[in-house]
């Protein structure tokens, strides 16, 4: 009998299988009804009693092995058929999950507001669906001023005293700000704006600013000039340079447009400042006397600056992109090159 388990332990050794036909198949040779483990076990009955212990524990350590082995190559065949079947490597190591990551104009949104903060700045919102008086009455607009035509911003209502409007820049945010909060006022305002304009390289129709609002008494026109280079730096680069040209806002006097040193030629002139060394980022200004009043400020007592940009005008200088509408397009080959950019 000791022979006999040798024997069958030998063979159990060298089983080999393929399909799952063939596992059955043994299984059946060794522990079905007349499988050589099943006849060793019935052949145990005649088995000496003074042996009956030490084979007892024989047999059964036997039955427990072939039992394993069966099970062994159940799961061999499984897999390996299972990979048959799907025509797939499984032991190929998976593909990376993809993760996503910041839109580029939220990354430099974030990066603006940052900035500001720093600087001691709290940030506001307002209502992208606001009324005539915010976006434009209380900023001063003259009634027939054109920023109010029809062509320009999309009414929600009309034919009223004060037509519900999309706000066609974040200004409105400041008028907000002021009626509310208390004296001083250090704020910056990031929103979503909406003009009708046709959609081009240089235009769209939705767009990003940040408005920067800082009241109190003594602001000067120094302050301004100073938070807005100190920014400007801090965006574009430690050597970047500032100068302000004259303009006009209805909301600010006097006003000024930013330009900011070329960060591609340092200023020599390259095609993306079409040879000016110059880019325009922003317009600001003083607050108007007529803006303070209008909410409710002395301007006899307090004074303020003001400023204004867009988000995607500036994530397209920092990146030298020179088209807008890849912002809007959501292209992933585009937004991946912002990815490594980005925390997650
Ligand atoms: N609201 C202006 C625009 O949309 C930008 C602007 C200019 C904002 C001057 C200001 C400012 O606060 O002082 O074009």
């Amino acid at each position: 009998m000791k022979q006999a388990i040798e024997q069958v332990y030998r063979e159990l050794e060298q089983l080999k299988c393929k399909t799952a036909k063939e596992v059955e198949e043994a299984r059946i040779r060794f522990l079905g009804k007349k499988g050589s483990v099943t006849a060793l076990m019935e052949q145990f009955r005649s088995v000496a009693p003074e042996l009956k212990r030490e084979f007892g524990q024989k047999l059964n350590e036997l039955k427990n092995a072939a039992t394993a082995k069966i099970e062994e190559l159940k799961d061999g065949v499984g897999a390996a058929e299972m990979q048959q079947a799907s025509g797939e490597d499984l032991t190929m190591p998976g593909d990376a999950m993809q993760l996503g990551s910041r839109h580029p104009v939220s990354i430099v949104r974030q990066e603006i507001v940052d900035i500001f903060r720093k600087f001691g700045y709290d940030v506001a919102e307002g209502p992208e669906i606001e009324d005539d008086y915010h976006v434009f009455e209380a900023l001063n607009f003259p009634p027939n001023h054109p920023a109010r035509e029809m062509q320009d911003t999309f009414f929600v209502s009309t034919g009223h005293v004060n037509p519900l409007l999309l706000r066609t820049h974040t200004s409105s945010v400041q008028v907000r700000t002021m009626e509310k909060e208390k004296l001083p006022i250090r704020v910056v305002c990031p929103g979503r704006v909406f003009r009708n304009e046709a959609i081009s390289a240089r235009a769209h129709c939705i767009f990003h600013q940040v408005e920067g609002l800082y009241i109190d008494k003594n602001v000067t026109f120094a302050d301004l000039k100073q938070a807005i280079l100190l920014f400007a730096r801090e965006m574009f680069g430690a050597d970047t340079q500032i100068r302000m040209r004259p303009s006009y806002f209805p909301f600010t006097e006097p006003s000024a447009e930013v330009d900011v040193s070329c960060n591609i030629c340092k200023g020599k002139g390259c095609n993306i400042c079409k040879g000016t060394g110059w880019l325009e980022i922003m317009g600001c200004g003083m607050v108007d006397p007529n803006v303070l009043r209008a909410s409710g400020i002395d301007p006899d007592v307090y004074s303020g600056f003001a400023f204004g940009m867009g988000v995607e005008r500036i994530a397209m200088l920092k990146w030298q992109v020179n088209d807008l509408r890849h912002y809007f397009e959501n292209d992933m080959r585009f937004l991946h090159e912002f990815a490594t950019a980005t925390e997650v």
